[in-house]
Parts: C-alpha cells; structure tokens; sequence
C-alpha cells in the first residue's frame, strides 16, 4: 500500500527541500538569499556577507571621487574610461563614488549626470563577482547645487531663519528627487553643525546657533530627503560633521576645538541627535579635533557617543581625506596603515579616501592580515553598508532614466525656492519706509551683490568654492532684477558705483543697497574680521547722505557687524537666497509677503564678540562681558503687521498662549518657546528655545495655541568640572517665557 507514511515522508522531504533552498539560496527558483527582494533585509545582509571576499569588504569601505575615473584619471575632466574604472571598481572593488564639489561632467547637466553614474553603475555590475551596486554620493547642500541648471535654494542660514520645518521637509524631497534622476542616492546633506562664530567659514551652512532649533529644521529635512520615492532608488541623507566641528578655537576651519563633554552633550550633539530619530541613515565624521584627539582617531565620539549613547546605526563616513590627515596633519599616526587601523577602529566605517583606491585596500587588507584590525570589525562595517545599500533598494533599482533627468531637475520649485527666500528674509529695521509703495515713481539700486548672481548663491554651488568665474551661471533672479518685475512701471536704476548711486538718488523715492560677501566654502571662506568692509558702510553712508530713504538689503552668509550701516532706515537680511533670492526679497520689499523671518542667530554688535549665543552661560561679574549685547538678539524679526501673546500657562511638557494679529494686515507669526531655571545644579543660560508655534492671522484674529515639548530637552550634562557623564533632567521649578510673559511648572 502507497502508505499515508511514504506520502507524509513526500511531503516532508519536498518542504525540507524548498526550506533550504530559501535558506542557502532564496526561492524555490535558486535566486541567491540576498539578491531577493522579498527577503527579510537582515537575512540578505548575511547572505552576502559571508559569500564576500575579505577584498569585496575592504572595497565596500573605500569611496573614491569621480575623477579617477574619467579624464585623465585625476583632476582634468573628461569622458569615463574603462582602464581607471577598472582600476578602482574592478581590481579595489570600490563600493561608493562621489562627486565632491565642483566634480560635474564635462556637459553639466542632469542627462550627462545620470548617464555618469549608470555607466559607472553598469561598469561595477558587469564586473563585480557579486553584482553589489556602486552608491553615489554628493553635496546637495541647497538643491542639486552642482548641477548648473539646477534650482539653488537659499542656504541652511536662511532656511533656519525661517523656523520652517514643514517648509524644510519639502525642500528635502525636492532636493532628493533633483539627485535621484540624476542617479545619486547619497547626499551629504544636511549639515548638523551648529552656529557658533562668525569668523568660521562654514557659518552659512548651519541652520541656527540653537541645537533644538537646528534640529528640529534638519530632522525635517532629513524626511523630506528620505521620503517616499517613486521609479528610482531611495535617497540616504547624511548628519554632517559629528561632531563639535563648529566652535574651533581661533574660528578658522578645522583648526582644534576645546570643548568640555558637558558643552559638547548639552550643545553640540542634541542636533545630531534630532536627525538620528528621524531615521537619518549616515553620518560624516567631522575633520576637526576635539580637545586634542582627531575626532577620526577618536573611540570617544564615533563610539561611546555616536553608538553607544545616541544609538546611531547607520554608516559613519570619514570626511575627506581625512585618514591620511592622521598621518600627514596631525601627526597622530606614523604612517597610513597606522591610521587607518585607528580611524576603522574608532568607529569610522568607510574612508572617503578619495583617490588611492588600492593604497587604501591593500593597507586595510595588510591590517586585519597583522591583527591591527579584527575581522569582525571590518564585517560590522560592511554590514551596515550593505544593509544601506538594501535599504535603499539600490540592488533593486540601480539605474535611472537619463532621458527623464533633465525634465526632473531643471527649473524644479522654482515657486517653492521663492518662497523659502521670502519666508528666511529677516525684517530687522524698519522705520516706515518698507514696504516700498507698488506705484513708486523711481528707486536707485546699488551694492556691489545688487547683481551679482555668483555672491547670491554662494559657496558650493557648482564647485565648491561658488560659481568659478567665466562658468555659466545657474538661472537666478538676483535683487535688481526682482525689483524691476515687482514695480514694472516705475523707473529702476542700477546704479554700480557710489557716484552713480549719489547722482541718481536726488530724483528718487528710496535707495536699495545690495551688499554681500564673495563666494567661497570652508577654510577659504574663514575670516578675522566678520564684519561689512569700510567700502561698503562708505557706500551706505553717502546716499544716506542725500537725504534719501535708504533700505540695506544684506546677502552674507554669517551676520556680519554692520558698523554705521546700523543707521539706515531699514535693514533685511536675505542671507544666501539662492536662485529666486530676488524675486523672494523683493516679494518682502513692496509687501506682496509680510515678513515672518526670525534671526536663528545673534547678531553681533563688534567684532570681538564671538564666539556669541543667546545661550551663553551668566558670569559672575555682570559686567557687560558676561552680558549677551548683540546688535539684534537670537529670534528677533518684524513684520508689517502687529502681534501679542497673551494668557500663558504651562506645565511640565505643554505651554499654552494665545496670539492676536493687532496690526492692519495679515501675517505669521512666530511665537519662540522658552524656558528658564531659576536654580540649576550647573550653571544654566537665562533661556533656552524647546518649541515654538507658527501662526497665521488675519487682521484682528486671535488664536490659543499650545506649544509641546519633551522635557528631555531639559537635559544637562550633570557633575562637576570633570563632567563627561550621563544628561538628566534636573528636577524642581521651571518658568516658560513667551515674549515677556513667564509661568512657572515643575519637573518632578
Ligand atoms: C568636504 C566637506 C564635506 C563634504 C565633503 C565632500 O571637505 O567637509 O562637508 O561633504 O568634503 O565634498
């Protein structure tokens, strides 16, 4: 008899049959468990980690910038080539290229960027045993900001003037959408930094000197780029540069910074903080030293902090170079090998080399050979880079569409980047002459940014140090151009030079200068004198002297000490507007928008006052040393309408308010949330910023709004001089301050 036994053994057998087949090798069909989709990604992960050579691995942790591979293989552009794609992709099975700033193909555009990356894609999928996909990376600090054609948005200065984090999320998923046509899946985008110096180069890339604030914008933007993908590949953000990278010593970049563990903990990381629970999948070690130790060579910060004590998961990129700089620059290594084993040990899981693709390799290899690093290091490493590759479902969708590429970025949220320039514009003086009247009869313009698109934009677009000279410029609107579509009818007359401006002024309404500061990113951007130069406070003073209305619009970066130009009738920080920066501004300017802009940093008064914050901590002489004396305060900003706050209550986590429009014209209104310690265990600044609400009212409109917070931002980093601990929440009483209001609660 065919027993039941014999067909239960049947059945048996075939389940045990496909089981395994799932198990070695995905489905029945004898796909690979890690090249299928369905797969749980962790399975996939490990699938392919223990098929991988320990030179696959090594290969995974390398990142070489682009112009190895095309050109001449070094710094002159040119067509790809298969003999240096094979060098890297191939013999080093590099895993991450990257396009550092200013390294776009020859035609610069969205079809040739994409073509790029799938060449480079196909090369490293025909030839890698494995078929692991190459992931791209680049800055897109305020768009697509290499591609020529793209849409610039303002820079983070001015986005964190606008206290926008739903403004901020859409940025992000236009920014992703802009570089995932173009086939790059990383962008090391946002910056986490917050602002502390204005003598520092990189000021104009951090949204706030207020770690909750910078946090709360970057963890938006850190959505918007990571969201919801549609025919391509996801796109992985990056928190950038873990961290204490924003306060060196003497203000220039990447000179050491000496930062006690409590300021660091309480100021430095609550931003990275933000974006690694809003699921940020990579982080950019900072190039900086902290209190002596290479942050690269250093198991505190991409260890016990960044792992330990914030739970980051994802990948830890080097910054660039910056391996080598152990060797070559801080002298903390003897040699190459030796730093590496140090920075892969630290905690560092892929070296943005970014050119000796095999140097890098073989000296991993040579490594983990000698013991230097444990091969379970180097699968912790690759692991987390595999599973981002899955994540992103780069294995899925490697390529994209060159032919849709150019119709995806070009002119993209044009709108979009108008508004988020009128909406960071900061109103910061005003004596009645704005908003400019619609029917004025003649305005003179001048400054040397009034047309100037290259300073408008800023650093790191295109290359990273700005527009280069005699490169086409991207499609933008600078101010001039902005007030002659706002007032077509009137008479708009540039005036480029101070006589001009003089002469012309006598038969005009108002005078508009336009000043700013040259383009430039990092080091070359530093400055010792964070100040507008006497040529321009001259410009400003003699057509004040006409008798004229004078308006200063300020396109700089950092908010610069404005010396007599602290006279004029009104002032508007426009920071780095971006392409529709002008149209923005003059939005603002002839009041078709009510500005709603708040300075997310101080604004000092001199020069020697920096570093400066809202929160820095009292002193004990109460002089003016010890007092917070900027020029304009952290969060301040008008408007052409009038608001008041009123009713506040508050308790442990909730502040309630309401907010009446009483002025003759609609706007928002942006309510900061504070809160003060009357006593603290350590010394505590007069407030910090836990919320804020955004309200829009029409005349005469009043609305009760409550304002959350995590009493987790009360946290301090506790213990004495030494302190290098754990953060608590000190309990006892609390007062929340709105405008002039306060009202007491307790943490129990
Ligand atoms: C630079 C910057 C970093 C950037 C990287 C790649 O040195 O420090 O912010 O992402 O190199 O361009």
């Amino acid at each position: 008899m065919f027993s039941r036994r014999r067909a239960l053994f049947g059945v048996l057998s075939a389940t045990v049959l496909i089981t395994s087949l799932s198990q070695a090798g995905g489905q029945a069909s004898g796909l690979e468990t890690y090249r299928d989709a369905s797969a749980p990604v962790d399975r996939r992960v490990d699938d392919l980690l223990r098929r991988m050579t320990l030179e696959e691995k090594a290969g995974q942790m390398t990142q070489i910038r682009v112009g190895k591979l095309r050109g001449d293989c070094q710094y002159a552009n040119g067509p790809l080539r298969d003999d240096c794609m094979k060098t890297v992709l191939q013999d080093a099975h590099v895993g991450s290229i990257l396009s550092g700033g200013g390294d776009f193909p020859v035609e610069n555009t969205p079809r040739a960027w994409a073509e790029t990356t799938n060449a480079i894609q196909k090369f490293a999928l025909d030839h890698g045993r494995l078929k692991i996909p190459v992931l791209y990376g680049a800055d897109g600090v305020h768009g697509h900001s290499n591609v020529v054609s793209a849409t610039m948005f303002p820079h983070q200065i001015g986005l964190g003037a606008t206290w926008d984090p739903a403004l901020l999320e859409q940025l992000g998923q236009s920014t992703s959408r802009a570089m995932r046509a173009t086939g790059v899946f990383w962008n090391f985008a946002p910056v986490s930094d917050v602002a502390r110096d204005t003598r520092w180069g990189r000021y104009y890339e951090t949204y706030s000197e207020d770690p909750y604030l910078a946090g709360t914008l970057a963890a938006a933007n850190v959505r918007g780029q990571q969201s919801h993908v549609d025919d391509t590949a996801q796109l992985t953000a990056t928190a950038k540069h873990f961290a204490g990278y924003s306060q060196p010593l003497n203000g220039h970049d990447r000179s050491p910074a000496q930062l006690p563990v409590r300021l660091l903990q309480d100021t430095f990381l609550p931003s990275f903080q933000a974006q690694f629970d809003a699921g940020v999948r990579t982080v950019m070690i900072n190039s900086g030293a902290v209190n002596g130790v290479p942050v690269h060579a250093s198991r505190f910060m991409p260890q016990t902090e960044l792992r330990e004590r914030m739970g980051f998961k994802g990948v830890a990129v080097s910054d660039w170079q910056d391996m080598r700089y152990l060797v070559d620059r801080y002298h903390v290594a003897p040699d190459y090998r030796a730093a590496i084993a140090l920075s892969v040990n630290a905690g560092v899981d892929m070296a943005m080399e970014p050119s000796n693709a095999g140097e890098f390799t073989s000296l991993l290899l040579e490594n983990v050979r000698s013991g230097a690093v444990s091969r379970g290091r180097i699968d912790q490493a690759v692991r987390r880079i595999l599973r981002l590759k899955f994540d992103l479902g780069l294995f899925e969708k490697p390529f994209v569409d060159p032919s849709k590429a150019n119709a995806i970025v070009d002119g993209a949220d044009r709108a979009l980047a108008r508004s988020a320039a009128s909406e960071g514009t900061v109103l910061l003086k005003n004596d009645g002459v704005l908003p400019l009247s619609s029917g004025v009869r003649k305005l003179v313009v001048t400054g040397e940014t009034a047309d100037d698109a290259r300073r408008q934009l800023g650093g790191w677009t295109v290359e990273w140090q700005g527009v280069p000279d005699g490169y086409p410029i991207p499609p933008t609107a600078t101010v001039l151009q902005g007030i002659r579509e706002a007032v077509p009818a009137a008479s708009v007359v540039h005036a480029p030079t101070v006589p001009l401006a003089v002469a012309e002024a006598a038969s005009a309404d108002a005078v508009i200068v336009v000043l700013g500061e040259k383009p430039g990113a990092e080091g070359p951007a530093d400055t010792e004198n964070p100040a507008l130069t006497v040529e321009q406070q001259a410009w400003v003073d003699a057509v004040r002297a006409t008798g004229k209305p004078v308006v200063v619009v300020l396109l700089t970066g950092r908010p610069q000490v404005l010396g007599s130009v602290l006279g004029a009738n009104a002032l508007v920080a426009g920071w780095l507007p971006g392409s529709e920066g002008g149209r923005g501004i003059a939005d603002v300017l002839f009041g078709a928008v009510n500005p709603s802009g708040r300075l997310p940093v101080s604004w000092p008064k001199v020069v020697g006052d920096q570093p400066m914050s809202y929160d820095q901590l009292p002193g004990a002489n109460g002089g003016p040393s010890s007092k917070y004396d900027p020029a304009f305060a952290f969060g301040h900003g008008l408007s052409y309408t009038t608001f008041a706050t009123s009713g506040l209550s508050a308790s442990a986590g909730t502040v309630r308010f309401s907010v009446a429009n009483t002025g003759s014209r609609a706007g928002t209104f942006i309510a900061p949330v504070y809160v003060h310690q009357p006593v603290s265990p350590v010394l505590a600044p007069e407030n910090r910023l836990v919320g804020f609400a955004r309200v829009t009212l029409a005349p005469g409109e009043k609305r009760d709004v409550s304002v959350t917070f995590d009493l987790r931002q009360l946290a301090v980093t506790v213990g004495d001089v030494d302190a290098s601990g754990k953060r608590e929440v000190p309990r006892g009483s609390y007062e929340a301050v709105v405008g002039d209001a306060r009202a007491g609660f307790v943490v129990r």
